[in-house]
């Protein structure tokens, strides 16, 4: 199959991509859908077989369900019931954004989208031309990240096409995602108010608007044990580069020279995805590939260089990569799970 890019910017849309996309869609096929979080893998979601599509296009395992994009707060009713005050407050807190909630599910949603969980996740993005997408196919777009699974989320079409060319027949192109990091997962189903993914929304955000809310512990311990139970996706390795990676956190001084010795012990092309105020630190290191991540106070500019960072070290065929770890706090809790997923919770604390 061919796959063909079409342009779509927010401030000019593009009546003919969107036509486009829609056509596509309402055939029952996939395009890839760009958001402000990542590019997005979109399909029908009233329909069993184009969820399945998006199963085997991805290679994403039959127990990590999708999550339904929306275009209008009020689709969140056609798709889920027993909606509460509490999911009102955070719906019209935070939507159009980077916030998933988890909700009970109506029959309309296949059990292949929800992997016969009784719930169902959904978002309304803020991106406008992901919305126009949404309200031209005239139903909600079942969306995992359009990456192989594995791999980093895509933020960029190109991306996409690395990862799906020759398996859908559209990308639409919306440029970079400006957030760069997948959405907040938040469980308000049966009473249940926590954080199962963090993302853009951080806990304070969520507090100011639910004191009570629950925050992630961004698992200290490996992938695959409780905490990932509850949301099936967290407990697969994600975000990875090819190489294996080890993550600093603690002192910086002592992370920039351990990260130096160690690099130059390595012999063989080394990765360092670090921040912009010491990356002057690595640049006589000659093996080494040194990324700059942005500020280390800017952690929205960390996120959103992230994965096209991780992206960039298996162009670069690096055999193993250093990083150091941004504060936790913010969006910085979203950045450290990721860092934690793409080194395998392989972690030195300094
Ligand atoms: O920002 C995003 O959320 C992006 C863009 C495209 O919208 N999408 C995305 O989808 O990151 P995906 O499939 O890569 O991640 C969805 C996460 C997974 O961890 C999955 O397990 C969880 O949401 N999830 C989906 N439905 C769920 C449910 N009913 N209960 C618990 N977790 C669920
Ligand atoms: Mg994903």
């Amino acid at each position: 199959m061919q796959t063909e890019v079409l342009k779509l910017t927010q401030d000019n849309m593009d009546k003919k991509a969107i036509l486009k996309a829609a056509q596509i869609i309402r055939g029952g096929g996939l395009i890839g859908l760009p958001t402000e979080t990542v590019y997005g893998l979109a399909g029908n979601c009233e329909d069993e077989e184009a969820a399945q599509k998006i199963f085997k296009a991805k290679g994403r395992p039959q127990d990590n369900p999708l999550i339904i994009h929306i275009c209008e707060k009020n689709e969140i009713y056609k798709y889920a019931k027993n909606i509460s005050h509490d999911v009102q407050k955070i719906m019209d807190a935070f939507w159009p954004g980077p916030l998933t909630i988890i909700v009970e599910k109506r029959d309309i949603v296949p059990d292949v989208v929800s992997c016969n969980l009784p719930t169902v996740a959904v978002r309304m993005p803020s991106h406008e031309g992901a919305r126009a997408i949404i309200k031209a196919c005239g139903v909600a777009l079942a969306a995992p990240s359009a990456n192989l699974s594995g791999r980093p989320s895509p933020t960029t079409a190109a991306h996409v096409y690395e990862d799906l060319a020759g398996k859908i027949p559209l990308i639409i192109d919306g440029g970079m995602c400006h957030i760069g990091l997948e959405s907040t997962v938040v469980d308000m189903s049966f009473g249940e108010k926590c954080i199962l993914r963090p993302g853009g929304v951080s806990i304070e955000m969520l507090r100011e608007i639910l004191p009570d809310f629950k925050g992630h512990n961004n698992e200290t311990a490996l992938p695959n044990d409780g905490v990932a139970v509850k949301s099936p996706g967290m407990k697969y390795k994600h975000y990875a580069p090819k190489a294996p990676v080890t993550l600093f956190k603690g002192d910086v001084e002592s992370i920039i020279n351990c990260i130096i010795n160690r690099a130059k012990m390595a012999e063989k092309k080394v990765g360092i995805l670090c921040f912009s105020e010491v990356k002057d630190k690595f640049c006589k290191i000659e093996n080494a590939v040194v990324i700059d991540l942005g500020s280390k106070d800017n952690l929205e500019e960390i996120a959103h260089n992230l994965f096209a960072s991780l992206r960039s070290l298996d162009e670069e065929i690096v055999f193993e990569t250093f990083a150091m770890c941004p504060k936790n706090a913010g969006i910085g809790v979203a950045i450290e799970n990721r860092l934690n997923k793409a080194a395998s919770f392989n972690i030195i604390n300094l």
